[in-house]
């Protein structure tokens, strides 16, 4: 039997086991923690029990992962439907040499990563200046991995940000970016457009605007452009000085590309030092999953207790739940990361995949979510693994006791998810309220929590550049195991082409240039009510 029926097999065989009843054995917390650097990951709270481990890590073993993770790092190109090595990990990592192709790619990461340092810190300082004077604002233009890294990591490091204020646009909406220039001045302005392609229809939209809203007072709107791309030509045309265009090379994807020049906005934000320390935390985490045995490396863990839920256990989605107000972008990230990455249904070899890709992936910051959508997961129908993550301390020591409250509730809401609440312990509260009969029968079955419900902690001390930087990097491996252990390419995304081809033929369509003979009923039927109504 092949470990993959095996695990399925062991699933079914534990279905019924309540967590709570694995910590009859005292040994449960310790035996399922893992600790590395600043991280504390605590998976004790699922019903993962010593004999699924051993066959996670048997998956694990049999499907090489140690074996793809170096192949990534060393430059093999693992993105096998677009011939591209996969190489963000290289940034993140200046001193190494990583060969693609046969040729040191370093010299020049380097290079562009001393440029980056160079202009942050002269829009920092003041050295790089708009027409009226120093620049206040910066304006990141740029739609998904081009936008929600550096958005997400901006608010991050807010207690690290000292440098001009950092607004990101990225919807093709109007609305986005008539509402984010509508405060700001443009001669003290800096326009950043972040594209890996530099044809992505929403930000060159946008960075057209801008250039407009530029040139209607400032003298030289290019002028107060920079470009982060891998398309010179194309940041050439758009009248960018390739002084303040940083490139980069295909092996970075767009959803692992912040490390580089489309973090730019971020290090304006907090310094090339505090940055630097994002980049550090993230290679000490790439050294740990490229070093660390699968059975104590965090982001094989990870990914393990990810399959485990949502191919053996068949839960389909996953919540993320940072307590940590900073993270508010981070679930939107993951989206990304995870989704995009692991959201295929062919294996490398283009054959169906033979089982569920990767899960639905969502979340919001504690405490905020326990007051909109836990109450699903703690009583509706479905079981939904969720990842709480939180740090000891806040960066806030006046307010530590607000602090202390946040984590009481992130580790409260693992316990009760765990514990749950059973019938017999509903119905003596209800009938110490008073009531009795067949209203003690009813009030209490709504008050019953089934518990068992599985989730992980990651703790660290504090949300620092370095911590940060580990988070970010232990999840972008994880989803790389994931994928591994499915057998599909992670890093391709062929599935958001159709809905862009199809909105480009769209576009004449609903101005009334061209006719819709060739749509369907109900897509014609919307664009009549549209131009109805806007005629
Ligand atoms: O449409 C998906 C996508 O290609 C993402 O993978 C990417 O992060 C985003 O669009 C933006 O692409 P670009 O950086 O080339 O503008």
């Amino acid at each position: 039997m092949s470990t993959w029926q095996d695990l399925r097999r062991k699933s079914d065989a534990v279905a019924a086991r309540h967590i709570s009843d694995l910590f009859e054995n005292d040994k449960r917390a310790a035996g399922f923690t893992r600790e590395f650097g600043p991280f504390t990951f605590d998976f004790s709270k699922t019903n993962i029990d010593d004999e699924t481990l051993d066959l996670l890590l048997k998956l694990a073993q049999e499907r090489d992962v140690a074996g793809k993770a170096e192949a990534m790092f060393t430059g093999a190109p693992i993105n096998e439907t677009e011939g591209r090595a996969v190489l963000h990990t290289a940034l993140r990592n200046l001193d190494a040499s990583v060969e693609v192709d046969g040729r040191d790619v370093m010299p020049e990461v380097r290079a562009t990563y001393a440029r980056m340092v160079e202009f942050a810190s002269a829009v920092r300082s003041g050295a790089f200046a708009g027409q009226g004077g120093k620049i206040t604002d910066v304006v990141n233009i740029g739609i998904g991995g081009s936008d929600l890294g550096p958005a997400m990591a901006t608010l991050a490091l807010a207690p690290y940000h000292d440098g001009p204020r950092c607004h990101f646009v990225s919807n093709v909406d109007g609305a986005h970016i008539h509402d984010t220039l509508a405060g700001l001045d443009p001669e003290t302005t800096l326009v950043i457009v972040a594209s890996k392609t530099f044809t992505t229809i929403e930000t060159m939209t946008n960075a057209e605007t801008a250039k407009r809203w530029m040139g209607q007072s400032v003298r030289e709107p290019a002028a107060q452009f920079a470009a982060l791309s891998t398309a010179a030509d194309k940041t050439a045309d758009f009248g960018i000085d390739p002084a303040r265009v940083f490139g980069f090379a295909d092996w970075v994807g767009g959803r692992y590309s912040m490390w580089g020049p489309i973090g730019l906005s971020v290090m304006i934000a907090v310094g090339p030092d505090d940055f630097a320390q994002f980049l550090k935390g993230a290679a000490q985490m790439d050294a740990h999953f490229r070093e660390a045995p699968l059975a104590e490396n965090l982001p094989v863990l990870l990914a393990l207790v990810g399959l485990w839920h949502n191919q053996f256990c068949d839960y389909a989605t996953r919540a993320v739940l940072p307590y940590e107000q900073r993270l508010l972008r981070l679930p939107a990230y993951l989206q990304q990361l995870e989704m995009e990455s692991n959201g295929k249904r062919v294996s490398m070899d283009g054959k169906d995949l033979p089982v569920h890709s990767g899960p639905v992936v969502w979340g919001e910051p504690g405490t905020n979510g326990q007051h909109a959508f836990y109450q699903l997961i703690h009583q509706g129908t479905r079981v939904i693994p969720c990842e709480f993550m939180v740090g000891a301390q806040g960066h806030e020591p006046d307010l530590a006791h607000q602090h202390m409250l946040l984590v009481a509730n992130c580790l409260a809401q693992s316990e009760a998810l765990m514990r749950g609440r059973s019938l017999a312990e509903a119905t003596q509260i209800m009938r110490d309220k008073g009531l009795e009969g067949a209203e003690l029968d009813r009030q209490a079955r709504h008050r019953v929590f089934p518990g068992s419900r599985p989730s992980t902690t990651l703790l660290y001390p504090k949300l620092t550049p370095e911590v940060f930087g580990g988070i970010i990097a232990l999840y972008e491996h994880r989803v790389f195991v994931e994928g591994a252990i499915l057998g599909i390419n992670s890093f391709d995304q062929w599935g958001v082409e159709l809905g862009k081809e199809l909105a480009l033929a769209l576009s004449p369509v609903l101005s009334g240039e061209k006719d819709g003979a060739d749509k369907d009923g109900s897509t014609r039927q919307l664009v009549a009510k549209v131009q109805g109504l806007r005629a």
